[in-house]
């Protein structure tokens, strides 16, 4: 098949690229480093000329803060909106959308309620429509993921509150592994939670990086809620990633039931062993 796929220079997108690739699929790669920048492509007709001749679109665009010319409804509702519409006027079926656990009713942040406008207005649409809702992604090569390594690492450990948010780390491989099975045959459902097979408490999974990268089990240091809050809104600043409701979401901590996603996978789920941790997902998703 011939594949739009959006993020392609992303964490997600190049391992989705280099799985697409494997399996025979040609990848056309939209993101500003292939020269598209999504905040210019606001309506359908600006879609038209990259979908010439594309069979299937994959959406993985996505910021996890805003700056100033980068804003979630834009890149996450409009920019997606415009491209699912021009998918529907031009005949492309099949559309998956990498949206974010959490993006449902419960949702609160302008994260994820601007993921959850696209997904719904992607599931309106007369095409073949496929949303994706992952967890929190570990892998080699992700942002969040190498910031999660490196504060486990810390002498101190910053913790929010106790630590005790809940989260499902999924494997990369599971990620890319979804989104290729989603590409063709029929779809059991149209949303899925991709999550991993454990649930962690954040201090657990801070501990669980250390072992991966040979250090010993390390101390803790609880961070009150406000104070969090507070050292957010003076480190939005320096990085989008430092967000306020980045901490809200991690307190509220998203979980879903990892039987739905192995019955989807037909396979059980990779378990976060240490190794995992430094792997290519293109070499693991062969290996599955
Ligand atoms: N990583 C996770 O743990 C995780 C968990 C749940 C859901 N997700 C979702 O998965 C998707 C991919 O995440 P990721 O981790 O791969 O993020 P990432 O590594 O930050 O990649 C984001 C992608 O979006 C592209 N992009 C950003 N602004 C753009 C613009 N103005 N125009 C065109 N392209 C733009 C980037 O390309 P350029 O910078 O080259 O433009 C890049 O390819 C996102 O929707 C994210 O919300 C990720």
């Amino acid at each position: 098949m011939n594949i739009l796929l959006t993020g392609a220079s992303g964490f997600v997108g190049r391992n989705l690229g280099m799985a697409l690739t494997t399996a025979g699929h040609v990848v056309r790669p939209v993101s500003r480093r292939h020269g598209v920048d999504l905040t210019k492509m606001l309506s359908p007709t600006d879609w038209l000329a990259q979908l010439d001749g594309i069979d299937a679109v994959i959406n993985a665009v996505g910021i996890i803060g805003e700056t100033r010319g980068q804003r979630f409804d834009v890149l996450h509702t409009l920019a997606p909106t415009a491209l699912f519409r021009a998918c529907e006027q031009v005949g492309v079926r099949r559309v998956v959308q990498i949206s974010a656990l959490g993006a449902d009713d419960t949702a609160f942040s302008a994260y994820h309620l601007s993921k959850r406008a696209a997904d719904e207005a992607l599931l309106r649409l007369d095409v073949d429509g496929f949303v994706v809702r992952p967890s929190l992604i570990y892998g080699r090569g992700g942002t969040s993921a190498a910031l999660f390594l490196r504060v486990s690492a810390l002498p101190l450990i910053p913790v929010l509150e106790v630590g005790q948010q809940r989260l499902q780390p999924v494997h990369i491989s599971d990620v890319v592994a979804t989104v290729l099975r989603a590409l063709d045959g029929p779809l059991p459902q149209r949303t899925i939670d991709v999550v991993g097979p454990q649930t962690f408490t954040f201090a657990d999974w801070m501990q669980t990086l250390r072992v991966a990268q040979g250090l010993p089990q390390g101390r803790l240091l609880p961070v009150p809620h406000r104070l969090a809050l507070k050292m957010c809104r003076l480190g939005q600043v320096l990085t989008p990633l430092a967000a306020p409701d980045n901490v809200r979401m991690l307190r509220k901590g998203y979980l879903a039931d990892s039987r739905v996603i192995e019955r989807f996978l037909g396979r059980p789920l990779l378990r976060p062993e240490p190794y995992l941790q430094f792997e290519d997902a293109a070499i693991l998703w062969r290996n599955t």
